[in-house]
């Protein structure tokens, strides 16, 4: 099969089965091309909650897809490879917060959405890149914080809300590369650009980058928004590069620059048109949370997404 029959094979099945197709801004461009909807974390959460689709197929990594099917429990949802996972997710497990809360009593934990469900389930409130802020500030003053598992997220917004908390020192691999040097040199080298940083980045609460006046933190969507918005014509983007894909597409008026081009998430990257194509047809690979843990883990989801 060539791309365009692939393609065209992806819209017949799509159509039979009533399918909804997630596809997060890291996933190759291809897959995003195919994709009824592109999103970051958060954006693909609701979506996942609002279908009346059928099967969602969700091209993302495991702990994406295991968070739709805590979401939406009736659906059926599938990944197009049999375990895509991630840095950060696997670096805190659900022992370790057992621990960590008992030495901790009165901690409230806030956990990253890239977390596995078991670790959702020993959660109070899930965030993620978009709503960490807000869900921070959101908690009474008087309690301790546990946040994990990003320690370049969990430092931002200590840095920002002026909260003492207790941060996991987990990291996302791909961020963890963009430190403080590599963003300041951008500030030098592209004088009329905006930069726009994740601030899982390791150099994303850096008090230099903060104070530059041309660095702004945000999620993966909230590059995006910053981007469209802006009457600026070049940025630098400091996360994954196939963000990148869909600036150029909408923008192309605008420049953009990878901060860290060979900074990709390669377990994004496991699945093609092909995986996508046997996906639907085998309705595999599926990722269902049982459940008795799905009911625990859903509580601090239901939880920040009341908050925002
Ligand atoms: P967002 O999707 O919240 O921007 O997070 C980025 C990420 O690393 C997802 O794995
Ligand atoms: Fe995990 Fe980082 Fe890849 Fe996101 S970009 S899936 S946090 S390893």
């Amino acid at each position: 099969m060539n791309t365009d029959q692939l393609k065209a094979e992806i819209k017949r099945l799509k159509q039979e089965k009533n399918v909804l197709i997630l596809a997060h801004y890291y996933a190759r461009p291809e897959v995003q091309d195919i994709a009824d909807y592109i999103g970051d974390s958060l954006g693909l959460s609701r979506q996942a909650a609002h279908t009346d689709a059928d099967i969602i197929l969700f091209c993302g990594v495991h702990f994406m897809a295991e968070t739709a099917s805590i979401i939406s429990p009736n659906k059926k949802i599938l990944s197009p490879t049999a375990y895509a996972g991630c840095s950060l997710a696997e670096g805190m497990t659900a022992d370790d917060i057992r621990v960590w809360k008992k030495d901790h009593p009165q901690g409230i934990v806030v956990s990253y959405v890239n977390t596995t469900a078991e670790v959702k389930s020993e959660t109070d409130y899930c965030c993620t890149s978009s709503n960490a802020l807000k869900v921070v500030q959101s908690l009474p003053k008087d309690k301790p914080i546990l946040f994990g598992p990003d320690r370049n997220l969990g430092a931002y917004i200590s840095r920002v809300t002026g909260r003492d908390m207790d941060i996991w020192q987990g990291a996302c691999f791909v961020h963890d590369r963009i430190d403080e040097q590599s963003i300041l040199q951008a500030v030098k080298d592209y004088p009329e650009a905006d930069i726009l940083i994740h601030p899982e980045s390791l150099g994303a609460h850096s008090e230099e980058v903060l104070s530059s006046g041309r660095c702004f933190m945000y999620s993966t969507a909230g590059i995006l928004d910053h981007a469209r918005k802006s009457s600026k014509k070049q940025f630098v983007i400091a996360t994954e590069p196939d963000t990148l894909h869909i600036l150029r597409r909408e923008c192309p008026d605008k420049t953009f620059i990878a901060l860290q081009p060979e900074s990709i998430c390669h377990y994004m990257k496991q699945g093609g048109l092909w995986e996508v194509k046997e996906a639907l047809e085998k309705e595999q690979y599926e990722v269902k949370v049982p459940e008795s843990l799905r009911a625990r883990a859903y509580i601090p989801i239901e939880r920040m997404l009341n908050i925002g």
